[in-house]
């Protein structure tokens, strides 16, 4: 049985991770307003990404002999206005979610939950990827300036980006 506030903490990460997916989303369906099908994409497939972070925490929730509490999803902000801007909101929110993983990890230890401590390893690492990606795309936009031929470049990387399954195990 999984102690309590543990299970409390990974309930409340569950639900900021569909948050995330619904973010990303927002964010697709505004560059395919702009024309940018490449940023889209990459939006795209990383809102697939974080519904998988979601259901691997759903999993162990029930692995562990938890109870899954599936809360209300916010409407995501859409106050979305250029590329740098929205990868500079994905940066701020990556951050936040590293603040909200370090919760997790700090709680486990602090009710000497082992495995959760454990478990929730595969997401630190991930936090540091997902900050990279996104701090990769500012330094690009920022060196691109009103450079629209970059940009178009930088289009067309984002568009190759494919969605791969993310497993725990
Ligand atoms: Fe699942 Fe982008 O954090």
């Amino acid at each position: 049985m999984i102690n309590e506030k543990v299970q409390n903490v990974l309930n409340s990460q569950i639900n900021k991770e569909f948050y995330s997916a619904y973010l990303y989303l927002a964010m697709s369906a505004f560059f395919d307003e702009i024309g940018l099908y490449g940023f889209s994409n990459w939006t795209k497939v990383q809102a697939r990404e974080e519904v998988d972070h979601g259901m691997i925490l759903f999993d162990y929730i029930i692995e562990r002999d938890g109870t899954v509490n599936l809360e209300q999803i916010n409407s995501p902000d859409r106050e979305f206005h250029n590329p740098l801007q929205v990868f500079e909101k994905i940066l701020e929110h990556e951050k936040f979610v590293t603040e909200s993983i370090n919760c997790v990890a700090s709680m486990s230890e602090d009710e000497c939950d082992l495995a959760t401590r454990h478990f929730i390893n595969w997401y630190i690492s991930e936090q540091v990827e997902e900050e990279a990606n996104a701090r990769d795309v500012i330094t690009k936009l920022k060196m691109f300036g009103d450079d629209k031929a970059s940009l178009y470049h930088l289009d067309q990387d984002l568009g190759k980006r494919e969605y791969k399954a993310h497993t725990y195990k």
